[in-house]
């Protein structure tokens, strides 16, 4: 049956990536809510939405809907999901679910209290080459994974006199918090060292161990161009690795021989390496960032399913995470 959602926050994320990938699914968008006037009044030509509305109380209060999805701010999250929950509505929320893990928890026991499900946008789990990794991974043919490495960088955001990581820590890091554990395992330890070049340029490198034994190391920074590549990722195993670049290259390394000396060399089945990448002049959706795959399990969660979208539950976890890891960096 088709979901009736409300929607707050009509900002660039919403109507560049979210909202036109959930119109791709059933639902029926009933009424919009933003408080800057001219882009709800866009975004309700864009998504042919009548009900306009720049009180999010309005919008939660809108007859005859399902569920309310947003993507406004950490503070906002906080507020509004939980009015929604009080309401006794089911809530998609991007990241962060609030600006604290005290936060992330009230979020929780309102969703428990309520007995409606709180979704989270972590889409990482679902961009493009994460997710062939957590298969292969999750097929068994892969063995244990004994490390994670990786890097997340952005470029310096900061008013200049002023310099505050905490955006960088709620809008980025706080993905990588929850990628790990759903590419490894929970983290049991988590440390960290950095190094600032200038208020505002920083590099941290993170150390994880988790609880199935395995290491990990990620490093993050405010100190590259987002005009190029800025994630990586590789899973080592024995005799295998995984590595994913820009979330779109994906790579399995196995245990091929030597080729040179062999003259029947050749590339076999379960040995070599398979790569993978798309082929963007397709017509095709390939949803490479994974918006579209992580609402394809939101939605049904929205109505009651058990799916494997992730929870506010999962947001706790991230925001715990990332707050050890503030106090380990002291920024
Ligand atoms: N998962 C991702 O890849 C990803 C990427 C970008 C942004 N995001 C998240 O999406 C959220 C929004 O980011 P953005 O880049 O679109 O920001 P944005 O500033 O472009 O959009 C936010 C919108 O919310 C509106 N707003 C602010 N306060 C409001 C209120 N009280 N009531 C109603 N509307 C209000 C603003 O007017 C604005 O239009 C953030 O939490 C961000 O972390 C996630």
């Amino acid at each position: 049956m088709t979901l009736k959602i409300g929607w707050i926050g009509c900002g660039v994320h919403a109507t560049q990536m979210l909202l036109p990938q959930l119109v791709r699914h059933d639902v029926e968008i009933v009424a919009l809510c933003d408080i800057d006037g001219n882009r709800l009044q866009s975004a309700g030509r864009q998504f042919g939405v009548q009900t306009l509305t720049n009180k999010a109380e309005d919008l939660i209060n809108t007859p005859g809907i399902d569920a309310v999805g947003m993507a406004v701010g950490p503070d906002q999250h906080l507020a509004f999901g939980k009015m929604a929950l009080e309401r006794g509505l089911p809530v998609f929320m991007e990241k962060p679910p609030s600006g604290s893990a005290a936060g992330a928890r009230e979020l929780l026991a309102a969703s428990e209290k309520s007995g409606k499900p709180l979704l989270v946008g972590f889409m990482k789990r679902y961009s493009a080459g994460n997710k062939i990794a957590a298969n292969i991974v999750r097929s068994g043919q892969f063995g244990s994974v004994l490390g994670l490495t990786g890097y997340y960088m952005t470029a310096p955001g900061y008013f200049v006199g002023n310099v505050d990581y905490t955006g960088f820590f709620l809008h980025h890091c706080v993905h990588y918090m929850d990628l790990v554990s759903f590419l490894v395992s929970p983290v049991s330890k988590l440390t960290a060292r950095k190094v600032e070049k200038e208020p505002g340029k920083v590099l941290f490198h993170i150390n994880f161990d988790f609880e199935c034994g395995a290491i990990g190391t990620v490093a993050m920074g405010t100190i590259q161009s987002r005009g190029a590549p800025v994630e990586r990722l590789e899973l080592m195993g024995d005799h295998q690795r995984i590595e994913v670049d820009n979330v779109i290259e994906v790579r399995w390394n196995r245990n091929p021989p030597f080729k040179v000396d062999d003259p029947q060399a050749s590339l076999v089945d379960g040995v070599d390496s398979l790569t993978w990448k798309p082929n963007f002049t397709a017509a095709a959706n390939e949803d490479p960032k994974g918006y579209h795959s992580l609402l394809a399990d939101v939605i049904p969660a929205l109505q009651g399913k058990q799916t494997p979208a992730p929870t506010i539950a999962d947001g706790v976890i991230a925001m715990e995470r990332l707050e050890t890891l503030r106090r380990e960096l002291d920024l």
